[in-house]
């Protein structure tokens, strides 16, 4: 599903990825973990097309990435199949719950309006938000706002989602809440590759664990071989092995 070959990317003299190689499994949780700068963000965007790249290649839910501007390549088939959610959840603050979730799929898939919408509302009701679907963004908590994002995501049916530090704008009381879904979304088999700095957080739900320092991989394994927790159930305390 996932095929990074040798990906490298520039940015002025700088080398933020240094031929990087990974795959991903259909179904499988990759976990991208290390230092600050190591360049997971920009791996990410790379793999949604949001950034261009100097020499490699990436394969992704069925399309080829090649070096150079994207411009030959059509982006929006690429973004239709993976999903991507971000820090900060990006929602429209002027639509309610309910049509920022049914807006992608009624305007870049053409679903009629009542498929949108039963879509949308089978996604808010996995994700806990069932009652809240007429509500403004604005009114929610940021873990709630967090799972509204996932629910949009989702609805373009995609078959990877990325997801970069889906909690680290979040008070902790709210990461619970919204790494659960996260979970949820693993164990039925969603395709995902997650950024995360929460170790306990990979264990639960990664299949394969990258760390990226530097622009590079310095190792690759199991949750298990990679990641062992200092103390209880932080995940900030944990570190890597
Ligand atoms: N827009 C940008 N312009 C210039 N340099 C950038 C930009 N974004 C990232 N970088 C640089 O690229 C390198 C990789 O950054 P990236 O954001 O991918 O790291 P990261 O692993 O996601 O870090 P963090 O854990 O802090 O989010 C860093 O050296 C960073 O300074
Ligand atoms: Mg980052």
């Amino acid at each position: 599903m996932i095929e990074v070959e040798s990906l490298t990317k520039h940015r002025g003299a700088k080398t933020v990825l240094d031929r990087v190689s990974l795959r991903g499994a259909e179904g499988g949780v990759t976990a991208l973990v290390g230092p600050s700068g190591g360049g997971k963000s920009t791996l990410l965007r790379c793999l949604n097309g949001l950034e261009s790249f100097e020499a490699g290649t990436i394969d992704i839910a069925g399309h080829r990435l090649v070096a150079g501007p994207h411009g030959g390549l059509p982006l929006d088939h690429l973004r239709r199949d993976v999903g991507m959610v971000f820090q900060q959840f990006n929602l429209f603050p002027h639509l309610s719950v309910i049509d920022n979730v049914t807006l992608a799929p009624r305007a870049v898939l053409k679903l009629p309006a009542e498929e949108a919408r039963s879509r949308a509302v089978g996604l808010l009701d996995r994700v806990g938000l069932a009652s809240f679907a007429a509500a403004r963004p604005g009114t929610l908590s940021g873990g709630q706002q967090q799972r509204v994002a996932i629910a949009r995501a989702l609805a373009m049916r995609p078959r990877v989602m990325l997801f970069d530090e889906p909690t680290s704008a979040l008070d902790p009381s709210m990461t619970a809440e919204v790494l659960d879904v996260i979970v949820d979304l693993a164990r039925a088999g969603q395709t995902m590759v997650v950024v995360t700095h929460d170790h306990s957080f990979a264990k639960r739900a990664a299949t394969w664990v990258v760390e990226l320092a530097a622009g590079r991989v310095v190792r690759q394994g199991t949750a298990d071989e990679l990641l062992h927790e200092r103390r209880g159930s932080g995940g900030q305390e944990a570190a890597i092995a």
